[in-house]
């Protein structure tokens, strides 16, 4: 059984241009596929058309599937808005490269947290405020209190991913998507988050998809890797076979000039 399946999958802009075309992959439960490229391949339409969350104006064709046996198999495009907010947050759950993107400027960050954790467990009172400071806790915020208390711009720039994390996850989602999620933080905050994420995607039997441009970065998180160039998949296969045995000259390209790729292997043998 997949949780999601993703066939023929075309994103098309609103002048008729293909962004992204006749991609196809599957992910099962607690799998996690790299889904690697440059700049502009496609890689977050890809997300966001797994989510039912593209821009207006553009369309996706295809079939994204996705099914939990809590949920059964929904298709995911052209399902109305009613039908995808079912499936947002306990099937599929996105962190984005900026956390802004995820917080309401306006609100505490203890509010925010608390609301998506409210409908999903049904907490009110003293007990919700438990669960809010537990889910910082758990994406290792180290003083919950000040943190619950201030708005997002009070908090640095890797605690506010941590943050996001911690959204995503309070609907136990089955598949989280990361789309670049270390991509804007500095280099030392960057390795802390990657680990992080990780850690919380081995702890809850997860699956996901890990969007990146950095081999070194995808391959030491995910097991499989599609490689996106112009919108279309020229490779996939295990990170081993990818990076042993390349066989486009891009995906050669993006192996011969990925950093510390020794040392991101390493970390791969767990
Ligand atoms: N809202 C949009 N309107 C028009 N074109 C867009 C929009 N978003 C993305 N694109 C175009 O689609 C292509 C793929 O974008 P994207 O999926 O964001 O790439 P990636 O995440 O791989 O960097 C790019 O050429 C980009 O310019
Ligand atoms: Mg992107």
């Amino acid at each position: 059984m997949s949780l999601l399946d993703v066939t023929g999958l075309r994103v098309r802009s609103a002048d008729g241009r293909d962004l992204v075309r006749d991609l196809s992959f599957t992910i099962g439960p607690g799998e996690r596929l790299g889904l690697i490229g440059e700049s502009g391949s496609g890689k977050s339409l890809t997300a966001l058309a797994v989510t039912g969350l593209l821009p207006s104006g553009m369309t996706a064709s295809g079939s994204v599937v996705l099914d939990t046996p809590e949920t059964g198999p929904s298709e995911v495009v052209g399902a109305p808005e009613r039908r995808l907010n079912g499936l947002r947050g306990r099937v599929v759950s996105v962190v984005f490269q900026e956390p802004l993107t995820a917080l309401d400027p306006l609100m505490r960050v203890g509010r925010q947290l608390a609301e998506p954790i409210r409908r999903r467990r049904g907490l009110r009172g003293a007990a919700l405020r438990a669960a809010v400071a537990a889910a910082l806790q758990e994406v290792r915020i180290t003083e919950p209190g000040r943190v619950a208390r201030a708005y997002p711009h009070e908090i640095s720039g890797g605690q506010r991913q941590r943050v996001a994390i911690a959204m995503a996850l309070a609907c136990e989602p089955a598949l989280l998507i990361a789309d670049e999620p270390t991509t804007a933080l500095d280099v030392t905050v960057q390795a802390e988050v990657l680990a992080l994420l990780g850690g919380l995607v081995t702890a809850r039997g997860m699956a996901l998809l890990f969007i990146g441009h950095d081999l070194a970065v995808v391959s030491g998180i995910t097991d499989r890797v599609l490689v996106l160039k112009d919108g279309e998949a020229v490779e996939s296969g295990t990170v081993r076979e990818i990076v042993d045995a390349p066989r486009h000259p891009y995906t050669r390209s993006l192996v011969a000039g990925a950093r510390h790729l020794d040392s991101a292997l390493d970390w791969t043998n767990r």
